[in-house]
């Protein structure tokens, strides 16, 4: 996205991909985009495949024990969501980088970033079995929590904030259509699920589960008693289910690092932040990124005005941590946490109640989940 916004700019870029293309073009990830991250893929020009195959949603369900409480998201912001992969986006994305020419290289493993701090940065990277280096103007490290961007800040620079949760999430992928025509998000006894969708016919569904738990403990059948138990509805429901064709499970934690550049590096996304899943903010947040950092670069490189660059930083981490909160949040109120002492567990019961019961506490979370405002 960031390549792409720079291009419309008329900044040139060089897109470094440590995996393959069929690896970003497949791999199941994010499902769900804001408005504004809806918007701006129409904005840039590659709305079209989204608004045909994308599935807008106007409200989400909570479902509390068994009761269901549906959120009008668009009733209470005027905003809608739309369902569309990662991938999907990723697809588009590269598709448009390809059509015009620009260099993406796949399969290019990023080795070091050096010269941040003498305004000469270049990247060391294996490409096609050979070292080669990428003299720079800025670097952007948009790769991830594990990528050599965050690691290349200068020791004693980053401030760390983190916090994990006491479960993960089992997320599985199944041809099955979905169980509601919205998102189901159930707080159960038993733990928190989460009925979600990729298309008509593909079911995307979570369950939390303890924070090391070996994916050989949840064989098929046990995904779906567990799914069915936990999504029930007091008011009757039939999961559909069908052949699983993914599974996997993923660890939740909270993390920011402080700030967001150092000299002539800028993180973005993951690599200087990362959420839990609740509340699907992770690809989100990295769209509002880099739609800031796109900004910031064009000021500089077009009139060399350095004002929004270096108020990057600030300016992207305060919605940072607006979306940290919101995922926290949203992870507090559905799950169920073993710890809880029996008074943590009604007022989390309470809350939940206020939320589903109560006009301003629906639109704290409608607002948010919608999306809070770029920059
Ligand atoms: C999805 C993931 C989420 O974390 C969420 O809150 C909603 C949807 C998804 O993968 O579809």
């Amino acid at each position: 996205m960031l390549g792409h916004l720079l291009h419309l700019a008329g900044v040139d870029s060089v897109i470094l991909e440590t995996h393959t293309r069929a690896h970003v073009e497949s791999r199941i990830r994010a499902g769900v985009m804001e408005h504004q991250a809806a918007e701006l893929l129409r904005a840039i020009g590659l709305g079209a495949r989204m608004d045909r195959e994308g599935l807008p949603h106007h409200g989400v369900v909570l479902r509390v024990n068994g009761a269901s409480h549906r959120i009008d998201l668009t009733g209470l912001t005027g905003k809608s969501i739309m369902v569309y992969g990662q991938h999907e986006v990723l697809r588009d994305l590269i598709a448009a980088r390809l059509a015009v020419g620009l260099p993406l290289l796949f399969e290019a493993e990023g080795l070091a970033i050096d010269g941040i701090l003498a305004d000469a940065p270049r990247i060391s990277f294996r490409h096609d079995n050979r070292v080669q280096t990428l003299d720079c103007d800025i670097v952007a490290g948009c790769d991830g929590f594990h990528g050599i961007g965050r690691a290349a800040m200068p020791a004693g620079v980053l401030n760390a904030f983190e916090c994990s949760y006491p479960f993960g999430w089992l997320g599985i992928l199944a041809e099955a259509a979905p169980a509601n025509d919205e998102l189901v998000y159930a707080s159960h006894g038993a733990g928190f699920a989460l009925a979600s969708m990729r298309g008509p016919t593909l079911s995307r569904l979570y369950l939390q589960v303890p924070p090391d738990e070996d994916l050989a403990q949840w064989p098929d059948a046990r995904i779906w008693d567990e799914l069915r138990l936990r999504l029930a509805d007091a008011a009757g429901f039939a999961l559909p289910e069908g052949p699983i064709r993914q599974k996997g499970i993923t660890a939740m934690r909270s993390y920011v690092g402080e700030p967001m550049r150092a000299g002539r590096l800028v993180l973005a996304g993951d690599a200087a932040h990362i959420v839990p899943p609740t509340g699907a903010k992770g690809m989100n947040l990295a769209v509002a990124d880099v739609t800031v950092l796109a900004r910031a670069l064009d000021a500089w490189f077009a009139r060399g005005d350095a004002r929004l660059l270096d108020a990057y930083s600030d300016t992207a981490l305060r919605r940072a941590w607006k979306a940290e909160r919101f995922s926290w949040w949203m992870t507090s109120l559905l799950h169920r946490f073993a710890q809880h002492t029996p008074f943590e567990r009604r007022i989390q019961q309470a809350e939940l109640d206020y939320v589903t019961s109560s006009p301003v506490g629906a639109m704290a979370l409608a607002e948010n989940y919608v999306g809070l405002p770029v920059g």
